[in-house]
């Protein structure tokens, strides 16, 4: 069995910036809220017309870029993400064009903020398999186009953006561990109603607003706490490492008190925390890809660093992974 290796990262944030003001003007709320109960300083959001798509371009371009590769060395493209440019064609399939590769496959796969780690097993299982060499994995959302800015215990925590990584075949494996999980019984904590086959769009479902997230913060604060922990515990287990003995860990960016509780967890220092999260809010599925590009680039996570990743979101959803970069 061939292993897997990341060779490229890249993310993409979007031009226009929502600072912690700009909601203090829409709902009620201060800057001192949000930064003490959440971390989070200002979030990104698309232009009129900016797609998932396009964020998810931008993103690949960027990790194409560092892999040294071209759109036509990919082999498999898959995007997670719960706000695709429309219901159906997949993004993944839009990607491929507009990004110019091969007629490859292209999918979409929905799985909230835990896409990023789902995403890196699949591309790992595509590749251990024999089928696809170079898999490119983006996690995207434009979570801004479903949310309701009336409503102030969500409308503050979400922003857009896209990351994405290069995986190829190597004869030395360093996607080392891996852990995920599912609770369907917990899905009215964090949904959107409308918009489905269950709830499909009418005036009705628009007049009562149910094409917004819902969340219950408080709920889901709970339980993506030990479920988080409980996943990089898993996949340290599978690598067969300590959690103290990460280079980095690298939470979902969604609160920075449950990234705290997780790096506690872990018996690891303030400085192993990745943490972008004050730069761009909760971005959904791609707010890992983004922190390990950011930490990438800035030269702080090397070649050889052993890195822990976790993350919880809609479905009930979390995974863990271990990853050599
Ligand atoms: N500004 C001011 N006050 C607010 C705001 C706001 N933006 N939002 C809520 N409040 C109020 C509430 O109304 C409540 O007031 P009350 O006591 O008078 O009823 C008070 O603040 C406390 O509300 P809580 O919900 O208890 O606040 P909490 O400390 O739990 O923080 C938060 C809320 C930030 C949403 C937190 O629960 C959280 O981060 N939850 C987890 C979210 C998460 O991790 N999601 C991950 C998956 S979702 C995804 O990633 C897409």
């Amino acid at each position: 069995m061939k292993g897997v290796q990341i060779v490229g990262t890249g993310h993409y944030l979007p031009k226009e910036v929502l600072t912690n003001e700009y909601f203090e003007k829409i709902v009620d709320t201060s800057d001192e809220w949000i930064r003490t109960r959440t971390g989070m300083v200002k979030r990104h959001r698309v232009a009129p017309g900016e797609a998932t798509s396009d964020m998810c371009v931008e993103a690949a371009k960027n990790a194409l870029d560092m892999a040294g590769m071209k759109p036509e060395d990919i082999d498999l493209i898959m995007v997670g993400t719960v706000t695709p440019d429309m219901l159906f064609p997949a993004t993944g399939a839009l990607v491929q064009h507009k990004l110019g590769c091969r007629n490859i496959p292209g999918f979409d796969f929905e799985i909230g903020c835990s896409g990023f780690i789902y995403g890196l097993a699949m591309g790992y299982s595509f590749i251990t398999s024999g089928l696809y060499k170079n898999v490119l994995m983006i996690a995207a959302d434009a979570l801004t186009t479903i949310t309701d800015y009336t409503d102030r215990n969500t409308c503050v925590l979400f922003g857009d953006a896209a990351s994405a990584v290069i995986l190829t075949s190597s004869d030395k494996n360093k996607l080392l561990g891996f852990s995920l999980g599912a609770d369907g019984s917990q899905d009215k904590i964090l949904y959107m109603p409308g918009g489905g086959s269950k709830i499909p769009a009418t005036e009705e479902s628009v007049k009562n607003r149910l094409h917004y997230i819902k969340m219950e913060g408080q709920s889901v604060f709970k339980i993506a706490v030990e479920r988080m922990i409980e996943a990089l515990k898993s996949a340290c287990d599978m690598a067969g490492i300590e959690p103290s003995k990460l280079d980095y860990i690298i939470p979902h960016q969604a609160n920075l008190r449950i990234m705290d509780a997780v790096r506690k967890f872990a018996k690891l220092d303030e400085d192993k925390l990745v943490n972008t999260l004050a730069e761009h809010g909760n971005t959904s599925a791609s707010t890992i890809g983004i922190a390990f590009d950011k930490f990438v680039r800035d030269g702080k996570i090397k070649r050889g660093n052993l890195i822990g990743m976790t993350v919880f979101g809609a479905g009930l959803s979390w995974g863990g992974a271990v990853v050599e970069f």
